[in-house]
This record gives structure tokens, C-alpha cells and sequence, in this order.
């Protein structure tokens, strides 16, 4: 079949006529079975649903407990974002820097050629426009992800301002990034589809130059959903160095204090680290209220006030299930009430979902994330550690009024955080932004099931953003360092460093968490007010016993010290493993960072 042919693909509903050109080049490439455009209209959700049902891969849940839901079970070798399968392909490998995969950007070219060649036969090629941020707002960028799966369009429903309110935004020579993803599951003629086609190669591309995104052979969140981590990071912050703003994984949380005054925090911390929960926080203290303006992302940019404004470029939250529970984040739950995908979480016998966390005890007669009856004695989890929730923003009850604001939100403050287990306090106050870089250049953390790597082994995050930078880390510090350097100083976020997951020597946190932590935030909230004390450490601020408010935790004086104490040996060794992770870098790595980790042990040797 020739692509003029093609069911769907003429008349084209845009005059943009790079647009059609290049989804008739796709099309020629890819030979799917019919086109279809995207409008992102109700009607059009049900339809894809209703095929999406046919096919297996989505099951409907209980309309009354949970109207409009599905569930999505995966292939079992699909289940979280392949970071030793992402690349990128920038011209010169020294600008996709030591943190990254590198290839050869002709040679991904003609391996892509290949790999697409005929990717789509049997399927339906969908062409979904999407707008990152409010529509029309001018912190907002454009796409369009063409793509062989009807769960990804469903999904990019959800999660982007999707349709022909974006294709309108396109006008007739508007700039998008053209992002092109297959499940890489072509079928012939008459061959039978499976309910989670994907391949067992995949290849998750960018080219950061051309800011094009290539994604083959995974039908999974980040992998598939391109708006996501491979747009709003990768390509964004590469958008981003360029024209001089910056785009990060941090959430963007609104917090009130009882005399009414709003405080906008962002935060960076590495995938189920915890930005989902602190986004939706339920603050336990009387007359404290956070609303949530975004969970994940945050584009922000210097206004004309020299104030840095943020906005959530995401139209929904794709957060980890299990953990999620009426204690730890009813509002999280409450979000999940209707119109939700659950992938990879267990189902309930009744036809509602369950994952570890969510109730105690176990339900009984679940089917376990791979469609078999669950064993509880089995020891496998019912649902899959990064078993996720795609739902839209705007059922949150905590969402802020001004969470679609198109001129954003003042960050008054920004926090970097981790998990680890030792060596790290509560929280840590920058003595300045210099150290507030340094600190987020050093950003170590144990690995979660959010990525493919190792569970609990600690790794280097910078700024979260290890496997979400699209360009060399080292430049990537420069370009904080610059930004700061040229904007007022009494007008930068101040910055903090926070860990709620502090351990004693049976292996419990120490620290409640959740809710609690407004605790934390407040003692922020204060300093910013110039109100609560703190003790200069080597390794920054931390709060006086006094400053901060602990009333009724019943923590015992053993508990406090290993969340406030700077230990100068254990932080000795800490700062001794600095050099190798700086010196990968090279002499892209900026000159500050290196003098800040002097001054670093300096202040450690005067104190030992
Ligand atoms: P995100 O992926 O960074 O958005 O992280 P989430 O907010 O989804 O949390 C990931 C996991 O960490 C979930 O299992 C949460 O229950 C858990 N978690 C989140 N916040 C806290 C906390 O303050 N304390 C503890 N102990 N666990 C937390
Ligand atoms: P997370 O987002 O940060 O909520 O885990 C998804 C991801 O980073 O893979
Ligand atoms: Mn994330
Ligand atoms: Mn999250």
C-alpha cells in the first residue's frame, strides 16, 4: 500500500504543511494499516478504549467503585524505563558527557531506518499533538508523538494537554518536536495480537541538535509516554541551556502557613524518591496547607521581576502505586477515585485494583500484575514494585488554584533529596547558591524499581537528573552556576537538602515521613521569614533542636541526633568520594564545584 493511499491519512485536520509531510514520511517508513489523528475529544477516548478492551490489554474495573478506569498488565520485560537502552545522539559524544549513552547519531540514523522499516504493519499509526503547559501559555512547548500504540494515546491523553487544542496551537508553522515511538510488534496478515505487544530490543533515542526522540520496542511509561521524561528532560534541558532557563524533575508544591502566607517550593529527588507524596502532602500540623501545582517536572524561568517562575508542564501524575494508601497520601487515593489506567498493579477479586501498601490484610482471591492468583506466602509482591497510576491533575483535591497559571509560580525555595540510609541529615540549609549546586551536583541515592538498575545500591543523581539530563552534566552544573550568578542574589529560591530516609541499626526509618513532613517544610518556610534558627555544620545548616517543631512525634534523643547530627568522619568519607565522581567530567566540570569541595574539607578538618 502506498501512503496516499493510506486509510486516515488524508485530509490531514492541519494546513501545517511540515506537519503532514513529515507524518506521510513516517507513514512510508513505518507501513502502518491505517492513520489516525488525534483530537483528543471524549468520544475519542472511548473509542480508543473500547479497542484497547478488545485487544486484551486494558480490563475495565468496577464502574461504580471506580468509573472510568482501567488496567493495563505488561509484559513481564517491559515494566520501567530502560536506562542502558537510552541514547544520546549528539553530534559530538563530549556533549552528551560520561553520564549518558552515547551513539553515533549516522549510525542511529541507519539502525532506525531498519528498525522502523515496516514497524507498524497491522496497526494503527496514531498522531497525537500535545502541548507541554498550558495551552497558549508562553512557558509551553509543542509536540507531536506519532506512535503504533493505542495505550500510549490514551495515556498522552492523560498526562498532556492533548488534541486539536495543541494541533490549533501549531498554527500553519509552528515549532514541534517530532517524537516517533513503536511497540516495534508489526503483524501480518492475519497474525493475532497479544494484549502487551513489545519487543525484546529497545532503543529510547534523542537528538539533542535536531531535538527529534525515536523510541522502539517498549509500550512502558518513560520508554513510550514522549511528552514525559524524553521531551519536558531530556530534549527540554537541552532547550533550555540554549535559551537560557531550565528544566528539572522536581515537583511544585504551594505551602500556606497559618498567617496565610504562600511559600512555592520546588524539589528534585531521584524517581520513587518521594516527589509524588511530597507534592500531595497532608500537612499534620495544625492550620499548615500545601496544595500541589505539579509532581514530576518543572520548567522555570527568570521573569521580569528577577524572580524564578515554575510551571508543571504535565497535565496528570504517572505515580508509583504501591506505598500509596489513605495513611500515607489520601490524597493521592482521592486523585485515583475515577478515569485512572493502573498498569501493573494487582487486581481485586471484585474488579478493583491492589497493590502492597494500599490495605491491611491482603485481600483475599487477588490476581497478581502477571494475571495469576496471588500467593501471599510466595513472597512475590501481588503488584510490581514500579507498578504506576496515570490520572489527571486536576481531580487532585489539593490542586492549587494557580496550577495552570500560564505565567507560573515564584519558587521561594528548592530542595534537593535522596534516599539514603546513613550519613545524611533531616535537612541542610545552602550557606549560598554556589554550595546549593554543589550540593545538588552530589546527589547520591539508593536505586529504586522506578529504573532497570540495581535496588538499593547507591548511585550518584545529580540533581535527579542522572538518566534525564540531555546534554553533559558538567555543562549542565555550569549552566545553574550561570543562571545564578547572573540573576539577584536576594532573589534566588535558597536552597535546602532533605532525607526522609534515615535508618537505625534494626533497618526502621527513623523519621515518620509523609504528612510529617511539613515539620521539616516549616522550619524551610520559617528561614525563608528569617524566623527559625539554625547551626552552621561543615556541611551546611541544620536546624537547632528548638527550631524545629517536633511536638508529639515522641522521637527519642537517640532518634534526633542521627537525623540532625553532621557526623564529621562519616562526611570525611563522604566528601573523599567527590573527586572520583567530579573527574569524570573532566575539565568540563566548572572550576566553583571543585573549590567547593575544598572548602568542603576544609571546614570538616577544622571540626575533626
Ligand atoms: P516519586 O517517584 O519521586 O514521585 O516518589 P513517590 O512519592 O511516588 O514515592 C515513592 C515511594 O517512596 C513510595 O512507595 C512512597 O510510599 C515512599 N515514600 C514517599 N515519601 C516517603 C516518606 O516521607 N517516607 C518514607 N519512608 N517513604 C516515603
Ligand atoms: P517518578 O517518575 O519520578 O515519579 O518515579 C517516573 C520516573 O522517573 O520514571
Ligand atoms: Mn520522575
Ligand atoms: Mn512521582
Amino acid at each position: 500500500m502506498t501512503s496516499s493511499s493510506l486509510p486516515g491519512l488524508h485530509p490531514a485536520p492541519t494546513r501545517h504543511a511540515r506537519l503532514v509531510a513529515w507524518v506521510e514520511q513516517i507513514a512510508a517508513l513505518t507501513k502502518p494499516a491505517r492513520v489516525h489523528w488525534c483530537d483528543g475529544s471524549a468520544e475519542e477516548k472511548e473509542t480508543l478504549i473500547a479497542d484497547l478492551v478488545a485487544r486484551g490489554t486494558l480490563t475495565q474495573l468496577d464502574p461504580v467503585k471506580r468509573p472510568g478506569s482501567y488496567h493495563a498488565a505488561s509484559d513481564p520485560k517491559d515494566v520501567a524505563r530502560v536506562e542502558s537502552r537510552t541514547f544520546i545522539c549528539s553530534d559530538d559524544a563530549a556533549d552528551a558527557g560520561p553520564t549518558n549513552n552515547w551513539a553515533d547519531p549516522i549510525e542511529m540514523r541507519d539502525r532506525l531506518d531498519g528498525l522502523f522499516d515496516g514497524c507498524m504493519a497491522g496497526r494503527t499509526m496514531y498522531v497525537v499533538p500535545f502541548s507541554m503547559g498550558p495551552l497558549g501559555s508562553e512557558l509551553s512547548a509543542l509536540g507531536v508523538e506519532i506512535t503504533d500504540s493505542g495505550y500510549v494515546a490514551v495515556s498522552m491523553g492523560i498526562m498532556t494537554r492533548m488534541g486539536a487544542g495543541a494541533l490549533e496551537a501549531l498554527g500553519e508553522d509552528g515549532t514541534f518536536v517530532p517524537a516517533v515511538h513503536t511497540l516495534g510488534a508489526p503483524l501480518a496478515e492475519g497474525q493475532a495480537d497479544v494484549p502487551w505487544p513489545c519487543n525484546e530490543q529497545k532503543w529510547i533515542v534523542h537528538f539533542p541538535e535536531t531535538r527529534e526522540i525515536w523510541s522502539y520496542g517498549s509500550g512502558y511509561g518513560g520508554n513510550a509516554l514522549l511528552g514525559k521524561k524524553c521531551y519536558a528532560l531530556r530534549i527540554a534541558s537541552v532547550m533550555a541551556r540554549d535559551e537560557g532557563w531550565l528544566a528539572e524533575h522536581m515537583l511544585i508544591l504551594k505551602l500556606t502557613d497559618p498567617k496565610g502566607r504562600a511559600k512555592y517550593i520546588a524539589a528534585a529527588f531521584p524517581s520513587a524518591c518521594g516527589k509524588t507524596n511530597l507534592a500531595m502532602l497532608q500537612p499534620t500540623l495544625p492550620g499548615w496547607k500545601a496544595e500541589t501545582v505539579g509532581d514530576d517536572i518543572a520548567w522555570m524561568r527568570f521573569g521580569e521581576d528577577g524572580r524564578l517562575y515554575a510551571v508543571n508542564p504535565e497535565a496528570g501524575f504517572f505515580g508509583v502505586a504501591p506505598g500509596t494508601s489513605r495513611n500515607t497520601n489520601q490524597n493521592a487515593i482521592s486523585t485515583l477515585a475515577r478515569d485512572t489506567v493502573f498498569t501493573n498493579t494487582a487486581l481485586t477479586a471484585d474488579g478493583d485494583v491492589w497493590w502492597e501498601g494500599l490495605s491491611k490484610p491482603v485481600p483475599e482471591g487477588l490476581t497478581n500484575w502477571k494475571g495469576q492468583p496471588h500467593d501471599p506466602t510466595s513472597g512475590e509482591p501481588a503488584a510490581h514494585p514500579n507498578a504506576r497510576f496515570a490520572a489527571p491533575a486536576h481531580q487532585c483535591p489539593t490542586i492549587a488554584p494557580e496550577w495552570e497559571d500560564p505565567r507560573g509560580v515564584p519558587i521561594d525555595a528548592i530542595l534537593f533529596g535522596g534516599r539514603r540510609a546513613s550519613a545524611v541529615p533531616l535537612v541542610t540549609e545552602a550557606f549560598d547558591w554556589e554550595h546549593g549546586v554543589f550540593m545538588g551536583s552530589t546527589v547520591a541515592s539508593e536505586g529504586t524499581a522506578a529504573a532497570e538498575n540495581a535496588v538499593g545500591e547507591i548511585r550518584r543523581d545529580p540533581f535527579a537528573m542522572l538518566p534525564f539530563c540531555g546534554y553533559n552534566m558538567g555543562d549542565y552544573f555550569a549552566h545553574w552556576l550561570t543562571l545564578g550568578a547572573k540573576a539577584d542574589a536576594a532573589k534566588l529560591p535558597r536552597i535546602f537538602f532533605v532525607n526522609w530516609f534515615r535508618k537505625d541499626q534494626d533497618g526502621s526509618f527513623v523519621w515518620p515521613g509523609f504528612g510529617e513532613n511539613v515539620r521539616v517544610l516549616k522550619w524551610i518556610s520559617e528561614r525563608l521569614e528569617g524566623e527559625a534558627e539554625a547551626v552552621d555544620t561543615p556541611v551546611g545548616r541544620v536546624p537547632t533542636r528548638q527550631s524545629l517543631d517536633l511536638d508529639g512525634l515522641g522521637l527519642s534523643e537517640t532518634a534526633l541526633a542521627t537525623l540532625l547530627d553532621v557526623d564529621a568522619e562519616v562526611w570525611t568519607e563522604e566528601a573523599g568520594m567527590i573527586p572520583a565522581f567530579y573527574e569524570t567530567f573532566g575539565d568540563r566540570l566548572p572550576k566553583a564545584l571543585w573549590s567547593q569541595h575544598v572548602a568542603l574539607t576544609h571546614r570538616l578538618d577544622a571540626v575533626l
